[in-house]
């Protein structure tokens, strides 16, 4: 059995990773910011047979809990302000970028000078590397090796994976997972769509045309475990499933799935959004088409590849 260090292990995938993991024995240790709660939901429950530890960082500071480098065997890092909870202003974008970059450049600089018997490592990126789908007939979905956009989160996810690509050097295994939009039973955007849908609106954006590359919160689990225990894994993966959908498909599929026939469809247009999100708008009016084949390459099988199961399995 392992020690699974992980970072931004309270947030929503955090938690599933670490009930996951203590289901099956491996012990986890939640590295915690200063001053943060415990969450002791965090692997709670759901028949753990191993225990969840608690460290401390701090990433400002630079410091970090010694005895978690020291005793992990694998790191899964995942933290990061939230990219939706919050409009963005200049102060959030600073955040969610230093959050992700000096938290990153933290772990590496822990595991270059604490002794450690770290394998490997997975990081958290997002398909926000990608800019939007090209605007020609039937456009190639995006591949692990295409550029990073020149957006804002473009060069967020661009600085981000730079700040963890150092653990290769200190010989470590190091795979990134490019995230899709995750769909689960517990929160994310899957709680924003399900909203509007208690006072029987199906609140479609925009056209409702651009596509979504999602992932089930399951199969990501799956991936992020695979990432540390396969040693094939290396590198940058595209963490979705192999069947986006446009946001109409989705908005319509979850909406008859709560409500059978009792909603009425309804267009929010795209200045709207813009006024309400302000710049974080781009991220849900844009057509962003990633491509899952690198993980099919690598034998990885979904176990949610269609929308409907997914959406039925949250
Ligand atoms: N969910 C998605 O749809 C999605 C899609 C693409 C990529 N991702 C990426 O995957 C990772 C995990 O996603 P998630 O949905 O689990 O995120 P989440 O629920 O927002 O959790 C993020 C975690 O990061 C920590 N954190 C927040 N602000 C921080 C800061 N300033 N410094 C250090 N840690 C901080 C939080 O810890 P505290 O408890 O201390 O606040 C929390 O545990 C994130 O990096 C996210 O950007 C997620």
């Amino acid at each position: 059995m392992a020690t699974v260090l992980i970072s931004g292990g309270t947030g929503l995938v955090g938690k599933a990773l670490t009930a996951s993991l203590t289901r099956q024995g491996h012990v986890v240790i939640v590295l915690l910011r200063e001053g943060g709660t415990k969450d002791a939901s965090a692997g709670s429950g759901n028949n753990s047979v191993a225990p969840v530890r608690y460290a401390c960082w701090n990433v400002a500071a630079g410091t970090i809990d010694d005895w978690a480098i020291a005793e992990a065997d694998l790191i899964i890092h995942l933290a990061g302000a939230n990219v939706a909870a919050k409009r963005w202003s200049a102060r959030r974008k600073k955040e969610i970028l230093d959050s992700r970059v000096l938290s990153g450049e933290l772990l590496c600089k822990a595991v270059s000078s604490i002794p450690n018997k770290i394998v490997s490592v997975a990081g958290a990126s997002a398909i926000g590397w990608y800019g939007p789908d090209p605007q020609v007939p039937n456009p190639q979905p995006f591949i692990e090796t295409d550029h990073a956009h020149d957006d804002f989160l473009g060069s967020t996810c661009h600085a981000w994976e730079q700040a963890i690509l150092p653990m290769q050097g200190l010989g470590k295994r190091l795979s990134v997972l490019r995230t899709g939009i995750v769909l689960s039973p517990d929160g994310g955007a899957l709680a924003e769509f399900r909203k509007p849908l208690r006072f029987g609106m199906a609140t479609i954006l925009s056209t409702g045309r651009q596509v979504i590359s999602w992932v089930h919160i399951n199969d990501l689990v799956r991936l992020y475990e695979a990432a540390i225990f396969d040693p094939a894994f290396a590198g940058v993966y595209n963490a979705v499933a192999p069947h986006p959908v446009s946001n109409k498909t989705l908005t319509l599929q979850l909406a008859r799935r709560l409500r059978g026939k009792a909603f009425i469809p309804l267009h929010v247009p795209g200045f709207i959004l813009k006024l309400v999100l302000g710049e974080m708008s781009i991220e849900v009016l844009k057509s962003c088409t990633v491509s899952s084949s690198k993980l099919s390459r690598q034998g990885f099988q979904f176990a949610y590849p269609e929308i409907e199961a997914a959406l039925a399995g949250c």
